[in-house]
């Protein structure tokens, strides 16, 4: 594990109260609070009640904490069948803010924020930053994307209020991010990880040394990535990487944060938002530390109220370290994303830590699935790195991924190691997929 330090621990007395609570004070919070919010969501939002009269439960059914295992699920699906408002609490007037998550296909997920909802999300931004090692007065550099994505917008309001200089500098334009970073100074940047690692080679590319610039923090999150990345970045800019997570559903970025005096995993801002593990398969809640999709419920959310969230995410919760909120393990990715190759189950993000080990391989790959009569075959792309990049170096370190793919995850895959530059850069999320199965079928 990297623990570097660059950004600044922050002090206990710089902490909010509940941040460093006993458990029992935080569960009596989230109990208060849990009822409020189920009420809230089957008084105002017809989708909730019916759900609720379908299952037979009752927001005054909730006694105990435990008891939200009685509720029905809410999924993505709900959502799209309730677009775009019907999903709100409050009258639209009320509604301050509206973002909206592209789906692959058809309409956008919406979500709508009051002004108090703004208040909150730009809190728990403000607690992730300082958590992650900024600190008032400090210039970030924000290059999520500004507009419907959360990202952008949620980064910029929380950094506001932590009383840093914010840069909105959105995604794209790379080169002009490189000059910006240089001439500006800041200490923090908030990017997703693969954008960061364009961001790395277009300093090379510059012929600039990306270990010498002001950067300390980088506030990494919207898209899984591995240790093996957090390591890659934080050589390349010998600067301190952790984790934030979140989604828009359930407000944004800002969900959950790491430490930067741990790294060791996210402290979910348990005050705002309630998280169960669940068997994604049966629905049924595991117990702590076992592995299963992360399903979320608001606590104070007033325009757009989730009851147990089916957030397709997978992980494990763990108790509290730096913070006596509960943590999640680093997101290992998505249940849609999981590959089924031939009965194996297979994660990007295994192949991800693969690539790690060898020297002549870069972090920018893509994994293509395609069937062939009734088989799934895999084929990884990654790019060779600039000084590993004549054909037979690739050939060699393809060969032997191969085998590691084979030795390591136990599937069968193809290899291409290309030349740089040939794998298509996000300057957002990185499309880690190219699922050809429906074309073939
Ligand atoms: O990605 C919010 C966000 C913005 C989080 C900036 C962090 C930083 P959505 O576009 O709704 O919202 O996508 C949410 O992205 O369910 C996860 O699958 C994935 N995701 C977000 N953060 C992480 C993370 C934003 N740290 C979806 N690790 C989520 C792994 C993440 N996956």
């Amino acid at each position: 594990m990297s623990i570097r330090h660059k950004g600044r621990i922050p002090e206990r007395s710089e902490l909010d109260p509940i941040e460093i609570a006993s458990r029992d004070e935080i569960q009596a919070l989230q109990l208060t609070r849990l009822k409020w919010s189920l009420r809230h969501a089957y008084e105002n939002v017809p989708f909730y009640r019916r759900k609720f009269d379908e299952a037979g439960v009752h927001p005054d059914d909730l006694k105990s904490l435990e008891d939200l295992a009685k509720f029905p699920f809410t999924t993505k699906d709900d959502l799209r069948a309730n677009y775009p408002f019907g999903m709100f609490a409050v009258p639209r007037e009320q509604v301050i803010r509206i973002h909206a998550s592209s789906g692959t296909t058809g309409k956008p997920t919406v979500v709508g924020y009051t002004r108090n909802d703004l208040e909150v999300w730009a809190e728990v931004v403000a607690r992730s930053i300082r958590a992650a090692g900024g600190r008032p007065g400090e210039i970030i550099h924000v290059s999520y994307g500004y507009g419907l994505f959360t990202g952008g917008l949620g980064l910029h309001y929380g950094a506001e209020r932590l009383g840093m200089t914010v840069v909105p500098m959105s995604g794209g334009m790379t080169e002009r991010q490189v000059m910006l970073i240089q001439d500006f100074g800041p200490k923090v940047i908030a990017v997703t990880p693969s954008y960061m690692l364009a961001i790395a080679d277009e300093f090379e590319r510059q012929g600039l040394d990306a270990r010498q610039c002001s950067l300390e923090v980088g506030i990494f999150g919207a898209e899984p990535w591995t240790e093996a990345m957090r390591r890659e970045i934080e050589e390349r800019f010998n600067m301190d990487a952790v984790d934030i997570y979140g989604l828009s559903e359930v407000i944004g970025p800002g969900v959950a944060q790491e430490c930067i005096e741990t790294k060791d995993g996210l402290h979910i801002w348990e005050d705002h938002f309630y998280p169960e593990i669940i068997d994604p398969a049966t629905g049924e809640v595991l117990p702590e530390g076992e592995f299963g999709e992360l399903v979320f419920t608001s606590l104070t959310k007033e325009a757009f109220p989730v009851i147990r969230y089916r957030t397709r995410d997978l992980t494990r919760l763990l108790p509290g370290t730096a913070r006596s909120m509960r943590r999640m393990e680093k997101i290992r990715g998505r249940t849609d994303d999981m590959l089924i190759i031939r009965g194996v189950n297979v994660f990007p993000s295994q192949i991800e830590e693969l690539l790690k080990e060898d020297a002549r391989l870069s972090l920018h790959y893509v994994l293509e699935v395609r069937r062939e009569g009734p088989l799934d075959h895999l084929t990884v792309m990654v790019e060779a790195r600039p000084d590993a990049a004549d054909e037979s170096a690739r050939e060699a370190a393809a060969r032997e991924l191969a085998y590691h793919i084979k030795n390591r995850i136990g599937v069968s895959a193809a290899v291409k190691v290309v030349e740089p530059g040939k794998i298509e850069r996000s300057m957002g999320k990185a499309k880690r997929i190219i699922d050809l199965r429906r074309l073939n079928d």
